[in-house]
C-alpha cells in the first residue's frame, strides 16, 4: 500500500502527470505521511524555480454585488441579509497608490458579478492603472463576462485573469450552483481567457459540499490538462446565511496536500495561499509556504469593505492596516526561511 503510494508520488514527481485512477489513489491515500513526502517534493520543485521567493498581490475587494446565487457563498444575490457595497474609481486607486508604497506590483481587483463595472469602466481603470504604476500587473478575479469582454479587458492592459472552476464534475457542480450556471461554460470561459493571452488561474474549494475522491481526482486531472497559470484552492468555510450553514469545512492538512500535488503537476504554477486556508488554521500560509505555495495575497481593501466580503462566516482579513499586515507576513516568512519580494511575479521558465 504505502510502496504503491510512493510509486505514484514519485511518479508525478517525475512526470507532472498521471491516470486519474492514480490521483483518486494519492488522495485517498492521504495521511500524515504521504503529506510530508509530497510536501518535501513540491519545496524542491518549487525552490529549484522560484527559490524562497513570495510573490505578494494585492487584494482590493471592489463589490460584493452579485448577479449570481451559487449556493455556498455568503455574497450570493439571495441573501438579503448582507450588506451590499461598492468601490468608486477613486477608492480603488487610492488602495493601489498604498499598496504600492508597500511594495506590491500586482494588484488584483476582485468582486462579485456586478453590472455596475461596464467595459467602459474597467478598461478606463485599467489603463490609469497601467500608465500610473508601469512595472505592475493587473489581475482580475470578476467571473464570467464573456469573450468579448475579457477580449477588451485584456487589450485595455490587465495581465491576469481568476476564475475558479469551482469542481471539474458535471454533477457536483450543478449540487452547488443555480442551473443557469454550468460547468460547460464555466469551462468555456477559462479556455477563453487563456486563448485572449490571460495568464489564467482557476481553482475549487476543497471538502465542499457533496465533493468526493472521483471529483477532486477529475479537477486534478482537469488541471493538468488545462495547464493554467495560476490556481486558487482553499478550504470550503460554511456561510451562515447558505444551505450548507451546518455543513462541515474543509480540511486544512488535506488543502495543503493538494496545494503540494498541484505543484508536481506543474512546477512553474503561481499558485497562492488562500484568506480561507488562512481563517481555518492561525498558521495556514505558513503550512501553505511548506507545501509548495509561492503567493500571498494581503488585502488592501478598506476596512469597511473588507469585513462586508464575507463569503464564509469568520474571513481572516489581517485585523490590521495594510501596512502592519505586510510587515507581520514579512517576519513570518523570514522565521519559515522565505522571503517577501517586491517583484511583479510572472510565470518564469
Ligand atoms: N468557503 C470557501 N470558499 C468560498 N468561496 C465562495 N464561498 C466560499 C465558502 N463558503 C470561494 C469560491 C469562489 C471564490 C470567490 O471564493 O471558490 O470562487
Amino acid at each position: 500500500m504505502r510502496e504503491r503510494l510512493v510509486f505514484i508520488a514519485d511518479k508525478l514527481y517525475k512526470n507532472h502527470n498521471l491516470a486519474l485512477g492514480e490521483y483518486a489513489e494519492l488522495i485517498d491515500g492521504y495521511d500524515a505521511e504521504m503529506e510530508e513526502l509530497l510536501a518535501k517534493r513540491a519545496r524542491t520543485v518549487r525552490e529549484e524555480i522560484y527559490g524562497k521567493d513570495v510573490f505578494i498581490r494585492g487584494l482590493i475587494e471592489i463589490s460584493n454585488y452579485c448577479k449570481n446565487d451559487c449556493f455556498y457563498c455568503g455574497i450570493r444575490r439571495s441573501n438579503k441579509a448582507c450588506e451590499r457595497y461598492r468601490l468608486s474609481r477613486e477608492e480603488i486607486l487610492s488602495c493601489c497608490a498604498e499598496g504600492y508604497t508597500l511594495g506590491f506590483r500586482t494588484f488584483v481587483m476582485q468582486g462579485g458579478e456586478d453590472a455596475f463595472y461596464t467595459d467602459d469602466f474597467l478598461c478606463d481603470l485599467i489603463k490609469e492603472m497601467k500608465a500610473t504604476y508601469p512595472d505592475c500587473a493587473v489581475t482580475l478575479s470578476l467571473g464570467e463576462r464573456g469573450k468579448e469582454s475579457f477580449g477588451r479587458l485584456f487589450e485595455a492592459g490587465a495581465d491576469r485573469y481568476l476564475l475558479r472552476h469551482e469542481t471539474a464534475d458535471e454533477e457536483h457542480y450543478a449540487s452547488l450552483h443555480p442551473a443557469e450556471l454550468t460547468l460547460a461554460n464555466r469551462l468555456q470561459a477559462l479556455r477563453d481567457l487563456k486563448e485572449i493571452g490571460f495568464q489564467t488561474g482557476c481553482g475549487f474549494m476543497v471538502g465542499s459540499p457533496g465533493q468526493t475522491t472521483e471529483t477532486l481526482a477529475k479537477d486534478l486531472k482537469w488541471i493538468e490538462e488545462f495547464q493554467p497559470a495560476m490556481c486558487g484552492i482553499g478550504p470550503f468555510i460554511p456561510h451562515h446565511a447558505t444551505q450548507f450553514a451546518q455543513d462541515k469545512a474543509g480540511d486544512v492538512g488535506l488543502t495543503c496536500y493538494l496545494l503540494s500535488i498541484i505543484r508536481l503537476i506543474k512546477p512553474n504554477i503561481l499558485l497562492p495561499a488562500t484568506t480561507a486556508l488562512a481563517t481555518l488554521d492561525e498558521k495556514g500560509c505558513e503550512k501553505g509556504i511548506l507545501a509548495g505555495v509561492n503567493v500571498v495575497m494581503p488585502n488592501l481593501s478598506p476596512m469597511s469593505a473588507k469585513q462586508k466580503y464575507e463569503l464564509y462566516d469568520n474571513k481572516a482579513y489581517g485585523g490590521s492596516e495594510a501596512a502592519k499586515n505586510v510587515e507581520e507576513l514579512k517576519a513570518r516568512m523570514d522565521a519559515i526561511g522565505y522571503r517577501v519580494v517586491t517583484d511583479r511575479g510572472d510565470v518564469r521558465g
